[in-house]
């Protein structure tokens, strides 16, 4: 079985879309709406997780040249993050709870259109075929103990207990 890097981050990609597109079909119940977000933050956890340990630095440190996708990519796993946070904290009949996901998948379709067409490409031409498959297996391997609900980034939590207490 193929275990290429970027074709598992492509289908994870893919498998997300789907859900946002779930979510934008007319008609929903707000609890139907729960479900799909609750899906999409689970795939977002797990796909960010290993991005962030595994694929990232590893292209940081074999193509330096990328350096500047690379952490362009952090900031927006930042963003899209935080907005995971927060909706997980959140109900779906909070007035909220729509146009926070509404942001959340622009936030996400741009950033992945981002690697799909930006620095994926760059990144296949740069690696070898070999690579990519130790790489992609690597992430399989992270992916099983990868968290799958949204933590509060330390930042984050340390100024909120810094108010509550
Ligand atoms: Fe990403
Ligand atoms: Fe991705």
């Amino acid at each position: 079985m193929s275990t290429d890097a970027i074709v598992l981050l492509k289908s994870d990609h893919k498998e997300v879309k789907a859900q946002f597109r779930e979510f934008q079909k007319p008609g929903k119940t707000p609890a139907q709406k729960g479900k799909i977000v609750d899906t999409i933050l689970e795939l977002l956890t797990v796909h960010t997780y290993i991005e962030n340990e595994v694929m990232y630095p590893r292209v940081r440190e074999l193509l330096p040249e990328l350096e500047d996708d690379v952490l362009e990519s952090y900031e927006e796993h930042h963003v899209a993050d935080v907005l995971c946070m927060e909706l997980a904290g959140m109900q779906p009949s909070d007035e909220r709870f729509d146009a926070k996901t509404t942001v959340l998948i622009e936030n996400v379709t741009h950033h992945i259109d981002e690697e799909e067409q930006d620095w994926f490409p760059k990144v296949r031409e740069g690696l070898g075929r070999k690579q990519l498959q130790d790489l992609g297996a690597e992430m399989l391997e992270a992916k099983k103990t990868a968290p799958r609900r949204p933590e509060q980034p330390s930042a984050m939590k340390k100024a909120i207990d810094a108010v509550v207490s």
